[in-house]
């Protein structure tokens, strides 16, 4: 069967191209977006997300401002940097890149930030809002995916949705957002049992354990969308997603690869959410 490759890269770029228009007319109006980006430690991989944001941020026309904090800043030095970018009318969105070191309460910082502030929307006022339908941000990779089955033109309602993982940044945040849009979901994790069985019965499927190559085409339906939000660095050093692309797109009617699907998608998110904050902040900030 003939797939439709799922072009997150290409949406992307026409979401930013989009973005970079409406933030010219913000600035004729003397308004500029602002996101501070905070990284604690020496983690490589956050390193490299850090530096995409800001490329990202640059593209648009986002002013971005990174405070990297060494490993060993205190709990009280970390919030006490929130506080103060709270308190910055030049500053529309706040995120601190995850994971933090382990001597510092992650759910503490995050909520710390103020959550009209909260880009990635990982604040639980803002979980709240999501689980009650009303989200304000929606989690960037969450509502990337969304926009992705969107711009294909797939339908959401009615179909069976199975969700592999329940994290709070990804699996749950995205079940909430297809129930919303009224597929019936299924969430799956480690210890589901018969899991091949159960994401058979997936219309679409959405991957997000961690696990390279993991589903094969033998847990996939014929003519089923499956999403790969996965990002495994293979032995040989190669990225790859927790879908088996090889086999699974001989199955599915469309399936986004890795890299160049989800990922572009939960950068673009960031952006979006970052200019909707902005806009909130509006008032605020030309006084
Ligand atoms: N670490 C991995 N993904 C994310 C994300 O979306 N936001 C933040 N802040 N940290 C992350």
């Amino acid at each position: 069967m003939a797939y439709k490759l799922l072009d997150g890269k290409d949406l992307a770029r026409r979401m930013k191209e989009a973005m970079k228009l409406e933030i010219r007319s913000m600035a004729e109006e003397g308004i500029v977006p602002g996101l501070a980006v905070v990284i604690v430690g020496n983690d490589p991989a956050s390193r490299i997300y850090v530096n995409n944001k800001k490329k990202d941020c640059e593209e648009v026309g986002i002013r971005s401002f990174e405070y990297a904090l060494p490993e060993e800043t205190s709990e009280d030095q970390l919030l006490g940097l929130i506080d103060a970018l709270n308190q910055d009318p030049a500053i529309d969105g706040i995120l601190v890149q995850l994971p933090i070191p382990k001597h510092l309460d992650e759910a503490k910082v995050i909520r710390r930030i103020r959550h009209d502030k909260d880009v990635d929307a990982f604040h639980p006022y803002n979980t709240g809002e999501l689980m009650i339908g009303r989200p304000v941000f929606a989690p960037c990779t969450p509502a990337g995916v969304m926009e992705l089955l969107k711009d294909a033109g797939i339908e959401v309602a009615g179909k069976n949705c199975v969700v592999v993982g329940r994290s709070n940044i990804v699996g749950k945040p995205m079940s909430m957002l297809m129930l919303h849009a009224n597929a019936t979901v299924t969430v799956c994790h480690s210890k589901t049992k018969d899991l091949k069985e159960v994401c058979r019965q997936a219309d679409i499927l959405i991957v997000a354990i961690g696990k390279a190559d993991f589903i094969t085409g033998d847990y996939v339906r014929e003519g089923a969308v499956v999403i790969d939000v996965g990002m495994n660095r293979r032995e040989d050093g190669k990225l790859t997603g927790d879908v088996d692309f090889e086999s699974v797109s001989k199955k599915a009617s469309a399936i986004t690869p890795v890299p160049g699907g989800v990922g572009p998608m939960t950068r673009a998110m960031l952006l979006k959410n970052t200019i909707k904050a902005c806009n909130m902040h509006k008032k605020n900030k030309l006084s």
